[in-house]
Parts: structure tokens; sequence; C-alpha cells
């Protein structure tokens, strides 16, 4: 059975894309059929990790009919040292403005309910026909049309927090208005604290709401779970190689013995991931 696992988050730059793509290259090297999406139509970025320029875009399936699911995929696979059986397949979101325009608000040849069936044929074909184990999708921050698109088709959504710049009011409000539609209706949401009591940032925070700095301790990470309604499924420390790289590159397969990768790891190791 195929498993989706959409990231989201309320702010932009908690850590979506790298670690949906780390988790993504960790499952296809261990022998999991990966199908890694790019639904962050606004503002694309997944493809700068993988140093890779598609000729047909996912915007492009979404938008003309006749294109076909294996015009947009790029296997990823020989990146992987040692995969066994698994499989890295991307698509690619195009980040041209144009292309943004398009799938924002759709076409005179495309309306948004058209594209939104056209993104729900791509995932059953990529289930039954692609036999994905995983469908590991990067969305948008916010709640944004082709956010709530990607976290719809999702059996897990992780709510991805950048710890010393957390708007919790606000998080806690798009948990309450959108959540709750899908986990409803068997979803599971969890939280995934990013950047936890690294050596970048201090382990201190500042609170969007009345703007007062509070330590980063296990009890406050406890309670903002509780706030917000959802268990933590995982909590990454920030990791300062990372954070000040200057492109941006897989650790899972660069540096498999990293913390980071560790991180990876026991993440997809979850019981809530396998
Ligand atoms: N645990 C971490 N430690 C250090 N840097 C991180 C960590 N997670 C993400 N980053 C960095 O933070 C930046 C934002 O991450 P990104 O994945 O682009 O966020 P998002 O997709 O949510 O906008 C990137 O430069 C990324 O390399
Ligand atoms: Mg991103």
């Amino acid at each position: 059975m195929t498993k989706s696992v959409a990231f989201h988050s309320y702010k932009g730059g908690t850590g979506k894309t790298t670690i949906a793509a780390n988790l993504a290259a960790y499952l296809a090297q261990n022998g999991q059929r990966v199908f890694l999406l790019d639904l962050d139509v606004y503002a694309p970025s997944l493809h700068t990790y993988f140093d890779k320029e598609p000729k047909v875009w996912l915007n492009d399936y979404l938008n003309v009919e006749g294109k076909r699911v294996k015009d947009i995929l790029q296997d990823l696979s020989d990146l992987l040292p040692d995969a066994s059986n698994g499989k890295l397949y991307a698509a690619f979101s195009n980040p041209k403005k144009e292309e943004i325009n398009k799938l924002e608000a759709g076409s005179q040849n495309n309306s948004r309910l058209q594209l939104l069936r056209r993104f729900v044929e791509l995932r059953e074909e990529l289930m039954e026909d692609f036999d994905a184990d995983y469908l590991i999708i990067d969305t948008s921050p916010g709640i944004r049309h082709w956010s709530i698109n990607s976290l719809a088709v999702a059996d897990t959504i992780l709510l991805t927090l950048k710890m010393g710049d957390l708007d919790v009011r606000g998080t806690k409000k798009m948990a309450d208005e959108i959540y709750t539609s899908f986990t409803d209706f068997g979803a599971k949401s969890f939280l995934l604290m990013n950047r936890v009591d690294g050596f970048c940032l201090p382990s201190v925070h500042t609170d969007a709401v009345d703007n007062k700095t509070r330590p980063l301790t296990p009890d406050y990470l406890a309670q903002l779970s509780k706030d917000v309604g959802m268990g933590v499924l995982s909590s990454i420390p920030c990791y300062c190689d990372i954070q000040f790289s200057k492109r941006e590159y897989l650790t899972i397969l660069q540096y498999p013995d990293h913390p980071f990768a560790k991180q990876i790891e026991s993440l997809a190791n979850d019981q809530n991931i396998r």
C-alpha cells in the first residue's frame, strides 16, 4: 500500500524541503519506491537539491491533458549509492512566474477544479501504475490552495516548526481550521520540531504574541505540542554546516554518518512513517 507523507508549515523556511528530500532519499536507499513531489508551487526549490532541470515540469502535467506521468518523473536513483531495489523519482515544479500564476488562478483552458482533477489522477497513477511505496509531498507554507490539495491526499501530515521563529497562535489556528478536516477522515498529523537546541540558534524563542523571550526547555516544547494539539514525531537539532552551506545538498547521501542523517533515519523508521 502506498503511504503519502506531506510536509507543511505555518511559516516559511522551517525545513520542509530539506527534510522531505532527505527522507525520500533515505527511504529509496532502503529499498522503497519513492516519488518526491514538489507541490510548493508558489516558491519551488526542490530541484535545487538535485541540480537537475526537467524538460517537463509537474505544472505541464497539471495544465496539459495529454502529458503523461512518465514525462514529468526524473529518475534520481543513480544518486543512491546502494539502493538494492529502491527507486527515487521526483516531479519538480516550475519556478517561472507565469507558470506559477497559471496554477494559482487556473487559466482559460484549465479551471482550478480541472487542475485538481489532474493532481488526483497523478496520485492515482503513481499509486497504481507506478507501484509507489511512498509519495513524499513538499508544500507551501500557510493556508494556500495547493497546500490544502496536498494535505487532502496525505495519510500523514508533518507540521514543521522552526525553533526560535515560532508563531504558536498562527500555527494553532491553522491546525484547528484545516487539519481537523483531514484528521477526521483518517489522516494523522504530527509536529516536527526542527532546529531545536542547536549551536547556530540560541535555545530561546521570542513569542510572536507577547514578544517575550522564553527558553526552549522540554517543558516548553511539551506545552507547545499540547497547545497545537498534536504529538511530536521528531525534534531535529540545528546544524551550522547545513544552515550556512552556500548551496543545498542531501546530507543523507553526502554525509551518511552526519548526526542530521541519523535524525532522518530515525524519522523514517518511526512507526508512523514506516
Ligand atoms: N536542522 C537544520 N539545521 C540547520 N539548517 C537547516 C536545518 N533544517 C533546514 N535547514 C536549512 O534551513 C533553510 C530552510 O530550509 P528549507 O528546507 O528550505 O525550508 P522550507 O522548505 O520549509 O522553506 C535551508 O537553507 C536549509 O538547509
Ligand atoms: Mg521549501
